[in-house]
């Protein structure tokens, strides 16, 4: 035990295998919220499973559980190894896989037995928010001593979002939680919702979104082989992006009586976020611009481009849908669900599987067990993925025109179960997804370890 928690590398592994575990109990439980829509029915008087509570636990494990720790496990790869050095301490890396990854238990198991907070994004208990906490000040102290250790001068783009997520994560998500309030976590009254959606912005957008595009900006010039077009975008954008996205989440409560002015900085600066996007999807374009074909027939950086592809999506509906006017028919409805997954599982979930099928054979010195597998990951996923949306913006779209001519809830929705019964089935797609990951992560694993990975593998420590 003591030989494999010092073991270089062994901490963002164990990150990359947890991801991937996470992703198949996100999804399952994703199955049965999506089975509970169109059959409320479905296993009656299991207290666990009924709807309300387990939407939070799919919701937090996948978000925390799948993407967040396996962005983690990656960026414990490449920190060390972008530095050419070691990460500075190995089982301070396993302390802070063990508090992350008991909070995210604490999902599965506390939500379904009512231990909840109870506000979107934020429901972790207070103890599990402690956990969280100093897994995310372990990782500043590590992450800062690998830095100060460095062998290389300059630091790499990944590099600075990867540090600059735990930093704002460590100031973030305190705040959003209200931890000064541990019984309930939450403010009294309308400030509640400011402090909640605080958090529940900073969520995606200063922990998935700079952790997933730290590891495109790690991915792409490797299997491009070719040097990133320009480091000074790259920090353009990095800059951007701290000074627009951290305070708009005031576009989740814009149809709430929160202040005017809040509201108005939300939708400016919701809007000026094209510039940082841009930024990195040129960025990365350019870099990749003449040698498209290695980049597209090498499975994992075409998941990561696809990622990169579905941000622009996500990029180009994030600002529409923050104008009040348009809001008033896409709030509260299955439009804003729609967005939430090309977000989490377009954007933040592609880069996570495309970078951690690159990483895994540098970290474990074993090639993949299988790129057909991967392939049909990336099919599975694409399938499934693009039903979602177009399934759930219909759905929206109905929901939202028909309030807005004045229909009851009620009556809208009969209208909905087509678009119910779709989502469920194509979740059967995603769900299968994750489970041929784990496999192939599980038969890599068992895989005898090959001289030219394991040249690699010294290289990167
Ligand atoms: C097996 C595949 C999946 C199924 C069947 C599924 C189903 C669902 C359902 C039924 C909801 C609740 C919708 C509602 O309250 O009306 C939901 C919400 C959500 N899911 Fe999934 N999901 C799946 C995969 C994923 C993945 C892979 C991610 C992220 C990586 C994800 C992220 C989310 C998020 C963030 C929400 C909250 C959306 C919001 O409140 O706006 N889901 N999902
Ligand atoms: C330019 C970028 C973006 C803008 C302006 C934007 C804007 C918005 C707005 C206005 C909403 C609220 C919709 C409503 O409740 O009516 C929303 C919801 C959401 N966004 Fe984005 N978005 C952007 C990018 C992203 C990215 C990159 C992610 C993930 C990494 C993301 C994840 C989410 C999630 C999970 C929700 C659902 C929140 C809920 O449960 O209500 N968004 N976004």
């Amino acid at each position: 035990m003591i030989n494999l928690i010092r073991k270089p590398q062994s901490a963002s592994l164990a990150f990359m295998v947890a991801g991937a575990v996470w992703f198949v109990v996100g999804a399952v439980y994703g199955m049965f919220s999506a089975i509970h829509l169109v059959a409320p029915e479905f296993l009656p008087h299991v207290a666990p499973l009924v709807f309300g509570r387990e939407r939070p636990v799919h919701v937090n494990t996948m978000l925390y559980g799948f993407v967040g720790t396996m962005l983690t496990g990656i960026g414990l790869h490449y920190v060390p190894a972008l530095l050419k050095t070691r990460l500075w301490s190995e089982p301070l890396g396993w302390v802070t896989f063990l508090f992350w990854n008991l909070t995210v238990l604490s999902g599965p198991l506390g939500f379904a037995f009512g231990f909840t907070q109870g506000r979107e994004y934020n429901e972790y208990v207070w103890l599990a928010d402690v956990s969280l906490v100093i897994a995310v000040l372990c990782m500043i102290v590590n992450v800062t001593l690998t830095i100060m250790n460095r062998r290389e001068p300059q630091l790499y783009v990944s590099i600075w979002y990867f540090v600059a997520t735990f930093l704002w994560t460590a100031c973030n998500y305190p705040l959003g939680n209200v931890m000064w309030h541990p019984a309930t976590g939450a403010m009294p009254g309308l400030i509640d919702s400011i402090f909640l959606w605080f958090w529940g912005h900073n969520l995606p957008g200063l922990l998935i979104t700079p952790l997933a595009t730290g590891a495109a900006y790690y991915v792409i010039p490797r299997v491009a082989k070719t040097p990133l077009n320009s480091h000074t975008l790259s920090l353009l954008g990095f800059w951007l992006l701290i000074a627009l996205y951290s305070h708009i989440g005031g576009h989740h409560v814009l149809q709430s009586p929160i202040p005017s002015w809040l509201k108005t900085i939300s939708v400016v600066d919701s809007i000026s976020m094209v510039l940082p996007v841009s930024i990195v999807v040129i960025n990365l374009w350019l870099t990749a611009r003449f040698v498209g074909g290695r980049v597209w027939s090498d499975p994992s950086a075409r998941l990561v481009m696809a990622g990169v592809i579905w941000y622009i999506v996500t990029c180009i509906q994030g600002p529409l849908q923050s104008l009040p006017f348009l809001q008033r028919v896409t709030h509260f409805n299955n439009w804003t669900i729609g967005h939430a997954h090309i977000a989490m599982l377009g954007f933040g979930g592609y880069i996570a599987l495309g970078a951690m099928w690159h990483t895994l054979p540098l970290v474990s010195g074993r090639p993949v067990y299988s790129k057909r597998l991967i392939n049909l990951q990336f099919g599975l996923l694409t399938f499934g993925l693009t039903g979602f949306f177009i399934v759930l913006t219909m759905a929206g779209l109905v929901q939202g025109t028909a309030w807005y001519n004045g229909e009851t809830v009620l009556r809208v929705l009969p209208q909905l179960i087509p678009f119910m019964v779709m989502r469920a089935a194509l979740g059967v797609f995603i769900l299968t997804a994750s489970i041929i990951g784990l496999f192939n992560v599980y038969m890599t694993l068992r895989g005898a370890r090959e001289p030219e990975t394991l040249r690699h593998l010294e290289e990167a420590t």
